[in-house]
């Protein structure tokens, strides 16, 4: 008998045909996501689990899953698991780190210069059937090129965002718990500096940390209070990183010029004190979305269990040391 998988996502056609090699699929098709008690129900059975980051892998889900032995999550943060609660009972959990990266990257950039030229305001207007023509002092934005860039969290993705800066000819700086190593700064053409001087130095801030206790709020009332008057804010990583009320008090009192959110405190919820504003571009949560990257993705979660169950180590286990207590 084939080992059991459910699949919170219909996933891709090159992992779905991955997988039913050697497994018994059972896929959630429908577009919204699954609700928690059938959530609960399907993966009961279940020897491996593929999700997304709109489920939550927790003790709860755990406990309704004695046979579980890895669940797979189609993204590269997880915050969405408990990986220490996996590891208590020999469960690996695995990520999809790396493929996403310059995907991520366009897409930061393209926020960034949607908000500061006005790109969705412009289309908006056009639309309208409105335009009176052309006219010098329509919808003027802020330059990006020979401007600074702050990057909060210089991993993978700040630095694929840094590696496009260069090419608008931007300084940048940027701060993480840990710097760089040399030849990535000299490469990056990348300063190291304290979070408060990239606050205060940067035209533009791009967010690109993982969602941690420590990084709850970590723009807030305080951080954006030291941001450089006209400054705007970017945020592609997760949306609890920023305190949304504090950003729209910020825009509203016009400390900060704009903001470009692809992620939200409380998805798919967005404050309605952000919705209304043509400072602020929202979108929802695709910066990783083209068609080549989340197939790699969805190939990456397929290819974790498949190693799993063929005795090998999957390549992006979050605690290889479950696999080596259950074994
Ligand atoms: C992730 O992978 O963590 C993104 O938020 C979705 O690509």
């Amino acid at each position: 008998m084939k080992p059991k998988v459910f699949s919170t996502h219909g996933l891709f056609p090159p992992a779905r045909t991955l997988l039913e090699k050697s497994f018994d699929v059972d896929y959630w098709s429908r577009e919204e996501r699954p609700p928690r008690d059938e959530l609960l129900r399907r993966v009961a059975d279940k020897d491996a689990l593929i999700c997304l980051l709109t489920e939550k892998v927790n003790d709860e889900l755990l406990d309704r899953a004695p046979k579980l032995r890895i669940a797979a999550t189609v993204s590269v943060g997880y915050d969405n698991i408990d990986v220490p609660a996996c590891t208590r009972r020999k469960i690996i959990a695995t990520h999809t780190p790396g493929v996403l990266d310059d995907t991520t990257a366009d897409f930061a950039f393209a926020l960034l210069m949607a908000v500061a030229r006005r790109v969705v305001e412009g289309d908006a207007w056009m639309r309208t059937g409105t335009w009176p023509g052309w006219n010098l002092d329509q919808l003027c934005g802020g330059d990006i090129w020979g401007k600074t860039l702050g990057i909060i969290g210089f991993g993978r993705i700040g630095r694929a965002v840094a590696k496009r800066a260069q090419g608008f000819d931007m300084r940048i700086l940027y701060s993480d718990a840990r710097r760089a190593a040399p030849e990535a700064e000299r490469d990056l053409h990348a300063e190291f500096v304290s979070l408060d001087r990239l606050l205060a130095e940067s035209d533009f801030i791009s967010v690109h940390v993982p969602l941690l206790p420590e990084t709850r709020h970590l723009i807030n009332a305080q951080t954006l209070a030291k941001m450089k008057p006209g400054a705007y804010l970017i945020n592609t990583s997760r949306g609890p990183v920023v305190d949304e009320a504090a950003l729209a008090a910020a825009l509203e009192a016009k400390t900060i010029r704009g903001a470009a959110l692809d992620v939200f405190e409380s998805e798919p919820k967005v404050l309605p004190a952000l919705v209304g504003r043509k400072d602020v571009v929202l979108t929802p949560h695709i910066a990783s979305a083209s068609v080549e990257t989340r197939t790699k993705m969805a190939m990456m979660a397929a290819e974790n269990v498949i190693a799993l169950f063929e005795g090998r180590r999957p390549a992006n286990a979050l605690n290889p040391e479950a696999l080596a207590a259950a074994t």
